[in-house]
Formats: structure tokens, sequence, C-alpha cells
């Protein structure tokens, strides 16, 4: 049964850029609640952990160079559907295939630079929002 509840982060483009609350603004419209919030920057070991599913790519490091960068927010999202929904309004991983509305149609610079990042099952939605936040810092 799908869970209600899915984890993005903005990334370091989009932080860097001040696009935080106009992104924060986009969830919050498209009815998704926010349970926890954290302002953090990864260390390349960390960023490696958690894109550890992708260690055999040949973007992995890259990736992790690219999301230890800078500045991220850490976000745990509620909504019914979180997952699926959330993936529908970030839009597509390559911007240029990003639909209009689309929170990487309109900040994603590139598919590495690509604005957020959303959980792509129940059950990594529940592992990646472990990573950041404690019992403690989600509010039910
Ligand atoms: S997805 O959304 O998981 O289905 O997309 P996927 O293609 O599997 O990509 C997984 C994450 O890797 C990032 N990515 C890249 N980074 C750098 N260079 C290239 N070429 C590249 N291709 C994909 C992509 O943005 C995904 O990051 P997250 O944080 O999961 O969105």
């Amino acid at each position: 049964m799908a869970t209600n509840r899915t984890f993005t982060m903005v990334k370091p483009d989009a932080f860097g850029d001040g696009n935080t609350g106009a992104i924060t603004q986009m969830i919050e419209a498209a009815g998704f609640k926010i349970v926890a919030m954290k302002l953090t920057r990864l260390s390349a070991e960390a960023a490696g952990k958690f894109y550890k599913v992708h260690n055999e790519r040949p973007f992995y490091k890259d990736l992790c160079a690219y999301m230890s960068s800078g500045p991220i927010v850490a976000m745990i999202l509620e909504k019914d559907n979180a997952v699926s929904d959330f993936r529908k309004l970030i839009g597509a991983t390559n911007p240029a295939n990003a639909e209009e509305g689309t929170i990487r149609k309109r900040f994603a610079k590139s598919i590495e630079a690509n604005a957020v990042h959303g959980s792509d099952s129940d059950e990594n939605a529940e592992i990646e929002g472990s990573f950041f936040f404690s019992g403690l810092e989600r509010v039910s």
C-alpha cells in the first residue's frame, strides 16, 4: 500500500540561486505538508552513502561531488500518494524533458543541477528520510 510520505532535497544549485522559498511554495501549493525540514551540507562521504544505490553508474562520482558542493535543504513531505505525486510535481530528471509547471522545468539547469531530489519508492522515502532526520525531528 502506498504510504503518505516522501523525501526531498533542494539541491545546491537551487539553494545557491536563492530558489528555496519559491520551490517550497510550489510544494505547499501542491498540497504537501512539510513534516521535517533541515538546512545542511553533505560531506563527500555522506553524499556517497546517500547515493550508494547508484555507485555503479558512470555519473556517480560527479553526482556525489556536486551534491557536496554547497548547502542543501532536506524535507520530509506528507500527502496522499506522496511519492508518485511528488515525482509528477518535480518533473523529469533531465529538465530538457520536464513538463511545463514542474519544479525542474522552472528551476533546473541540467541533468546534474536539477534543482530537487524526490524519492522513487515508499521504501526509499523512509530510508532517505531516516538518513537526515531522527524521530524527534519529524512532526506527526
Ligand atoms: S531517477 O530520478 O532516480 O529515476 O533518475 P536517475 O536517472 O536514476 O538518476 C539518479 C540520480 O542521478 C542524477 N543523475 C545525474 N547526475 C549527474 N550526471 C548525470 N548524467 C546524471 N544522470 C542522473 C539524477 O539527478 C538523480 O539524482 P536525484 O537526487 O535522485 O534526483
